[in-house]
C-alpha cells in the first residue's frame, strides 16, 4: 500500500509528477477523454507497473500519448489519411494504429509485441503540460482498475476501494474531463482501408465525411480488419510453445524464469515486473530461432496471471 499524493496541476504538481513518471513509477492524469493511467513507454518495467496497478489480467497493447503529431512522427509511420486525421482531429480525442517505427525506443510491454502503435494527442492542457515537461510519450491506459468504469475525475482515480488510491504513486488533479468517454480508435487494414476499432468521443460520421470513404466496421463487417495478420491484435510467436517447462527438450529453446536458468531468461531473480518488461522481447527472440520454445513454470499472483495469460494463448494451437 502506497499513499496517493493528489497533485495540484501547477508548477510545483507537474515538476512533482515529471520526477515520479523518471523514477518509473505511474501518475493517474487528465485527459479531455478521461484519467489515464500513465507511465514512461520507454521503460518496460515503468510499464508493468501499469498492469500491476490495475490488476489486469492480460496484457493489451496500449496507447501512447504525445504533445504533438511531430513527434507522434518520430514513432510511428503516418500515410496520408493519418496525416489527414491528424490536421483535423489533433489535439483531441482520436487514437490510430499505425505502423511502429524499428528505431521508435518504446518498450515492447506497450505494444505487445504488435508491430503497431496505438497513439494520440491530447487536448487537455494538463496533460500537454505534462508531456511537454516530461519529453518522453506516456503510455496510458484508462486509470481504472481492471474491470471498473473509467474515472472521469481525480476522485474517482483516488477512491481506495473503487478506484486506484493506494495502488499508484498520485493523481494530477485536472478537474473533471469534459469528454467523458474514451477516443475513437482507427485502425488501417493491410491492403490499407481504414477501419473503426472503438467507438469514442469522435462521431465515426465526422471521420467518414473528412476521408471521403466509409470505416471498416469490425462489429457488422466480417471482412474489417480483427483478426491476426490483417490488423493483428495479439502477438503470437510462428513456431509452438509448451508451458511449465523445467529443462529444454532436444532442438527446443529454453526461456528461463528465476531457478530455471536459461540464456533467455524472463527474469533471473524471479521477479515478476521484471519478466512483464522482457516477455515480448524474449519471445520475438525464441521465435527469430525458429526452434519450438519451452518456458519455465511462472507463478499464477500478480503480474504473472497476465504473464500466463499470454503464454496459454501463445500456446494454444492454432488453425
Ligand atoms: O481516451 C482514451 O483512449 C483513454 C485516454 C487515457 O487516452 N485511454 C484508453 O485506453 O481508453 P484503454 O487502454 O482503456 O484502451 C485502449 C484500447 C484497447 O482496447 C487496445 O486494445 C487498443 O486501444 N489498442 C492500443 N494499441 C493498439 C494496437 N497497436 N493495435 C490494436 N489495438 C490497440
Ligand atoms: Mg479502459
Amino acid at each position: 500500500m502506497v499513499t496517493t499524493l493528489i497533485l495540484k496541476a501547477d508548477d510545483r504538481g507537474i515538476k512533482a509528477a515529471c520526477d515520479l513518471l523518471a523514477e518509473g513509477a505511474c501518475v493517474a492524469l487528465p485527459t479531455e477523454t478521461v484519467y489515464g493511467l500513465a507511465a514512461d513507454a520507454t521503460n518496460g518495467k515503468a510499464v508493468a507497473g501499469i498492469y500491476a496497478a490495475k490488476g489486469r489480467p492480460a496484457f493489451n497493447p496500449l496507447i501512447v500519448h504525445l504533445p504533438d503529431a511531430e513527434s507522434v512522427l518520430g514513432i510511428a509511420e503516418m500515410g496520408p489519411q493519418a496525416r489527414l486525421l491528424a490536421a483535423r482531429f489533433w489535439p483531441g480525442a482520436l487514437t490510430m494504429v499505425l505502423p511502429l517505427r524499428a528505431d521508435a525506443g518504446i518498450a515492447s510491454l506497450v505494444t505487445a509485441g504488435l508491430p503497431t502503435i496505438g497513439v494520440r494527442v491530447p487536448a487537455h492542457p494538463v496533460a500537454r503540460r505534462l508531456l511537454r515537461a516530461f519529453g518522453r510519450p506516456l503510455a496510458a491506459p484508462s486509470a481504472n482498475p481492471s474491470g471498473r468504469i473509467s474515472p472521469t475525475s481525480a476522485a474517482h482515480v483516488a477512491d481506495p476501494d473503487t478506484g486506484l488510491g493506494g495502488r499508484i504513486a498520485a493523481v494530477l488533479d485536472g478537474g473533471d474531463c469534459p469528454v467523458g468517454v474514451g477516443s475513437t480508435i482507427i485502425g488501417w487494414s493491410d491492403d490499407g482501408r481504414p477501419a473503426l476499432l472503438r467507438h469514442g468521443g469522435i462521431p465515426a460520421e465526422d471521420i467518414e465525411t473528412l476521408l471521403g470513404t466509409t470505416l471498416l466496421r469490425p462489429e457488422s463487417d466480417q471482412t474489417a480488419p480483427s483478426s491476426p495478420g490483417q490488423l493483428s491484435s495479439h502477438y503470437a510467436p510462428r513456431v509452438a510453445l509448451r508451458l511449465n517447462a523445467d529443462r529444454a527438450g532436444p532442438c527446443e529453446t529454453l526461456i528461463g524464469f528465476g531457478p530455471v536458468a536459461a540464456p533467455l531468461s524472463l527474469s533471473e531473480r524471479g521477479d515478476l515486473a521484471e519478466a512483464a518488461a522482457r516477455l515480448f522481447d524474449i519471445l520475438h527472440r525464441a521465435d527469430a530461432l525458429g526452434l519450438p520454445i519451452a518456458v519455465a513454470p511462472v507463478p499464477d499472483h500478480g503480474l504473472g496471471a497476465a504473464i500466463n495469460d499470454r503464454l496459454r494463448r501463445a500456446a494454444a494451437p492454432r488453425g
